[in-house]
């Protein structure tokens, strides 16, 4: 057989991990694996290279993806339809592996639902994917937004402020909340709660005059309210919710309202690169090598998943079209350990 195997979306750490297992797997059981090259753009253009278990070698630790990766959506024309499916067929694919998040995985689900041989696994540094408990990407990617908060704490300790750090993470909120969590964080604002600015300005407050500083987190995707404050949008219609800036109004809003002097930074792609922290590296593995074993027993049109401890193949209707949010439970345990 001959597996293909693509990187869709943003990029995060564990790419190449599951890269070099489904390379490793495939030969392993006796198979050859190609790799298209950034993304489903690639495949509409059939740009693909052999992968040896030679290519592969000392991969599990490096961020990034040696394929490349866009936000290219094929299926948007039919004409570019029309030349995936040209290309899966001439390049002798049987199966293909889409590694990526819900716009890579709803591609892969319009590929099925067109008779194409196609395997998902889910990555994505915000966690947002629905049916599994993680994503790859995610803990590395909040590892280094925790190093940061707590740097910036040490600045704000020191020059008696309040400091905001803007996270990425989307339309949930599970990167600033797990950055909050693990910075103990005064402040935590997800897109899952309303933004309130009395409860915040308080909270800061309250920091403030307990130990002389306060430290914020942001998700991105939260709704402060303002008007004309719409980023560029990526090729599947996405905000690009950075260029909003919330981070640096919530700041100034701070500054305006307790004339403690106020600083923000934003992490930006700071978090989307770098090593893979060993949960991650491990997962993509995992997961990498499950989406071989489904396409050689013939499971197609699943999504390899975690759940609990195993690995699961779910369908794509199970894993795509929704957004995974972040449950009230955790807000509860959030708002208890706040301050
Ligand atoms: O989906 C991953 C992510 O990093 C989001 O958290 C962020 O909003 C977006 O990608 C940024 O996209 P780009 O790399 O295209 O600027």
């Amino acid at each position: 057989m001959t597996v293909g195997v693509l990187t869709g979306g943003g990029d995060c750490p564990g790419l190449n991990a599951a890269i070099r297992a489904v390379v490793l797997r495939a030969a392993a059981r006796g198979h050859r694996t190609v790799g298209f090259l950034d993304g489903w753009k690639g495949v509409r253009d059939g740009q693909s290279r052999p992968l040896d278990p030679s290519d592969v070698r000392g991969l599990v630790g490096k961020g990034g993806t040696i394929l490349g990766s866009s936000r290219t959506n094929p299926f948007a024309k039919e004409d570019d339809a029309r030349r995936v499916i040209e290309t899966l067929r001439a390049s002798g694919v049987d199966a293909l592996i889409a590694i990526g998040g819900d716009d890579t995985l709803s591609a892969a689900r319009e590929l099925h639902r067109r008779g194409g041989r196609v395997v998902g696994v889910p990555k994505t540094m915000d966690n947002d994917v629905e049916g599994t408990d993680w994503t790859f990407g995610f803990f590395s990617s909040v590892s280094v937004a925790t190093e940061a908060a707590e740097r910036l704490r040490d600045t704000a300790e020191s020059h008696h402020r309040a400091v905001v750090l803007e996270v990425m993470g989307r339309h949930a909120g599970w990167v600033a909340l797990l950055t909050g969590l693990a910075s103990g964080a005064d402040v935590t604002l997800l897109p899952e709660v309303p933004y309130d600015e009395a409860a915040m300005i308080a909270a800061v407050r309250r920091a403030v005059e307990a130990r002389g500083y306060a430290v914020v987190i942001a998700s991105e995707g939260i709704d402060l309210g303002r008007r004309g404050s719409a980023g560029g949008r990526d090729e599947f219609g996405h905000e690009l919710l950075g260029e909003r800036g919330v981070g640096q109004e919530i700041a100034r809003r701070i500054e305006a309202a307790t004339h403690v002097e106020s600083r923000s930074a934003q992490i930006g792609h700071i978090q989307r690169g770098g090593p893979p922290v060993v949960f991650d590296r491990v997962l993509a593995s995992r997961l990498g090598a499950a989406a071989v074993d489904f396409a050689l027993s013939g499971q197609l049109g699943v999504v390899a998943v975690l759940r609990g401890r195993e690995i699961a193949a779910i369908p794509f209707d199970q894993a795509v079209g929704a957004t995974r949010r972040v449950e009230p439970a955790w807000i509860d345990l959030l708002r208890t350990l706040e301050g």
